[in-house]
């Protein structure tokens, strides 16, 4: 199946691009220092699907959440990747289909999806393009 190639250059901290990944929604989020800390300092246990922002990640990029931008309950597309969408209750998407709330590192809050937003197969094939697939 093919990639998907992003400059993620120009990506502000605090913003997120929508870009496309074999035809759904994929979010490219750079998080913010404060991001950053709030998603280490959650304790593992407060978590329903415990990873942590470094399982999430890759080295020397912690600042950048790629997840695929599909609520794990059933589908929707979350809010909080556009500029003045609601971002939830823990500060990182929110599903308004049945009211799921996911944290900085996108990982499921509160709500009834299951699971962590998917972080695809990526990999940064320099300093500023990730290749995803
Ligand atoms: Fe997102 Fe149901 S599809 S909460």
């Amino acid at each position: 199946e093919s990639s998907t190639e992003i400059d993620v250059s120009a990506i502000e901290p605090g913003q997120t691009v929508k870009a496309i990944f074999r035809k759904q929604p994929l979010f490219v989020r750079r998080l913010t220092p404060e991001e950053i800390v709030e998603a280490g300092e959650t304790p593992i246990a407060d978590l329903r699907d415990p990873e942590t922002l470094d399982d999430r990640t890759k080295e020397g990029h912690r600042d950048m959440l790629i997840t695929m931008g599909v609520c794990t309950h059933l589908g929707c597309v979350p809010q909080g990747a556009a500029e003045g969408e609601v971002k939830g209750e823990y500060g990182g998407y929110f599903c308004p289909c049945h009211g799921s709330h996911y944290d900085t590192a996108g990982r499921i809050r509160k709500g009834p999806a299951p699971t962590n937003l998917v972080v695809p197969e990526y990999a940064f094939t320099s300093d500023t393009i990730v290749t995803v697939g």
